[in-house]
């Protein structure tokens, strides 16, 4: 009987396998790679603000690799994955790509010899792009050095490596639908949500994931994971104490603002990016996440002032607290309790909404491995303490800084969330303001 079952099993996975093998994309035929002089000058500028929007770079270009190249590996619940080389080069990049192909595979996620592309190239928000936004990007890679480079083999857990079950996710998450304008709202609302729903993919992070790594569509912005980070809400469900406004928005957005501080995780490179686009582009963006965020209420304000004027914890009732309270004093306060006089540092650390996460992860990484600013730019200096605190010490300080900044409860396991990201490759890197980010993507 139990035999029968299982033949039946395997010829009906047989099937489905064969039927979806057949359900290939259909190849699009090689081009030659237009002229670069083809392209207008102007269509090939915006190409390089859209791409510093869409962060292209961060997922196609290797640490110390030559631009768009591609190779980077992408670290996901199902495999690595590595983004591609998306140069001119006709034999290993996207030389033989027609813009008709180029598009298909923004909006589709279908390479042009029809495979199925997986979703970690966010192309579910990219389809929402328009036509002429599209052509911007192809001319600015199409005018890009061509470089001629592999990416690895991916290597993806069973049943993962068979793209064909993609179609299967696309058929659960993609929606086709371009971006379509709220006519109750402003222009600058419309642009923003434009940028940040389908180029910024700010949900591929900010909005957690399903069981089959779909966004969850009834928590858009609900806060995310990206790389061992916790992304926070963007919405209503902030539990930052720090209101956010358009303002503050912005000057986050573009490098550091004085009410929250920097991005000093993965949202380092999307910020390092925006500081080189448009100002009118990043002002939509802030507005659009404003206006999800609410208004500021007269309770955040009651909350805030209770938060800043917190007293110490009760360290005779709980010992690990008053042990991390002696790591605080000893490692921390010279430069955090100084109300904000030490360069980049808010006054309080009550500011930053990692401690106000439900995990502690975002705090760990940067106590374990510090805030470190790219050669010659000004920017947040923190060490990390990897080396000089035991495990069981930093487990201790994170729970005294939840419990002396945070009206949050304690965090559940901490020290097991210690081993885990001190055994990860340290990710700090801060957003320093890097002005001309795109004239540099265009020299
Ligand atoms: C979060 C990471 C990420 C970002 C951001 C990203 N990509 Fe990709 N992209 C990938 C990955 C990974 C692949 C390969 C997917 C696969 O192998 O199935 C890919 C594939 C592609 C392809 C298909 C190339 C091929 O050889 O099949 C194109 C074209 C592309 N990306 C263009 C872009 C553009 C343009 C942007 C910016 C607007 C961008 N990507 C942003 C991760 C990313
Ligand atoms: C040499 C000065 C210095 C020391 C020492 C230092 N920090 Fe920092 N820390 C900084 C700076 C600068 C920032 C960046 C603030 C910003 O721009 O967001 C920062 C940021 C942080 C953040 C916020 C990270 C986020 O989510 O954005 C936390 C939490 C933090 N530090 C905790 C600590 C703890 C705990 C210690 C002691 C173990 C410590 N720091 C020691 C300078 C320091
Ligand atoms: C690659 C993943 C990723 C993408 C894409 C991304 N973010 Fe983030 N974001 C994060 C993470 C992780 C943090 C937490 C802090 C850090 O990394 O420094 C964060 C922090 C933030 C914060 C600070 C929130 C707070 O309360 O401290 C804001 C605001 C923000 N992101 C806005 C955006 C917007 C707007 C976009 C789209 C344009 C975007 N993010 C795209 C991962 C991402």
């Amino acid at each position: 009987m139990r035999i029968r079952h299982l033949v039946a099993l395997l010829l009906v996975l047989a099937v489905v396998g064969v039927g979806l093998t057949f359900l290939q994309a259909r190849p699009l035929k090689p081009t030659d790679a237009p002229p670069a002089s083809s392209f207008a000058p102007e269509a090939v500028r915006r190409g390089a603000e859209l791409a510093a929007i869409g962060d292209c770079a961060s997922c196609h270009t290797a640490p110390n690799g030559r631009p768009y190249a591609g190779g980077v590996a992408l670290e996901t619940p199902y495999g690595t994955i590595h983004g591609t080389n998306v140069t001119p080069d006709p034999d290993t990049g996207i030389g033989r790509w027609s813009a008709q192909a180029f598009a298909r595979a923004m909006r589709e996620g279908v390479d042009r010899e029809g495979r199925r592309l997986y979703p970690a190239f966010p192309y579910s928000h990219y389809t929402r792009l328009a036509g002429g936004d599209i052509d911007a990007l192809y001319a600015f890679l199409m005018t890009r050095t061509p470089v001629r480079a592999t990416a690895p083999e991916n290597r993806l857990r069973f049943p993962y490596g068979f793209r064909p079950i993609v179609i299967g996710w696309n058929w659960l998450y993609l929606d086709r639908k371009r971006f379509r304008p709220d006519p109750t709202k402003s222009d600058q609302w419309n642009h923003g949500a434009y940028l940040a729903e389908a180029l910024g993919h700010c949900g591929a992070c900010h909005t957690p994931r399903t069981r089959f790594g779909g966004e969850d569509p009834r928590a858009h912005f609900n806060g995310g994971v990206a790389e061992g980070w916790w992304a926070p809400p963007l919405n209503q469900t902030s539990p930052s104490a720090e209101p956010w406004t358009a303002d503050g928005l912005y000057a986050y957005l573009r490098s550091w603002d004085a009410a929250h501080g920097g991005a000093v995780g993965p949202m380092a490179a999307v910020t390092a990016n925006l500081a080189g686009a448009p100002e009118a582009d990043v002002r939509a963006i802030a507005a659009y996440v404003a206006e999800r965020m609410g208004p500021p209420q007269p309770l955040n304000k009651a909350r805030r002032d209770g938060l800043m004027a917190r007293a110490e914890p009760d360290g005779s009732r709980d010992p690990a607290l008053a042990r991390g309270g002696a790591v605080y004093q000893g490692a921390c306060a010279q430069c955090h309790a100084t109300g904000g006089q030490t360069p980049f540092t808010v006054p309080s650390l009550a500011q930053h909404t990692s401690l106000f996460g439900p995990v502690p992860d975002n705090v760990l990484q940067v106590v374990l491995h510090g805030i470190r600013t790219p050669q010659g730019a000004a920017g947040p200096l923190m060490p990390g303490f990897a080396d000089a605190l035991t495990p069981a010490q930093v487990a201790d300080l994170a729970a005294y800084l939840r419990a002396r900044f945070t009206d949050q409860p304690p965090w559940p396991d901490v020290e097991a969330a210690v081993r885990r990201i001190r055994g990860q490759p340290s990710q700090a890197v801060p957003a320093a303001p890097v002005d001309g980010a795109v004239q540099k993507a265009l020299d």
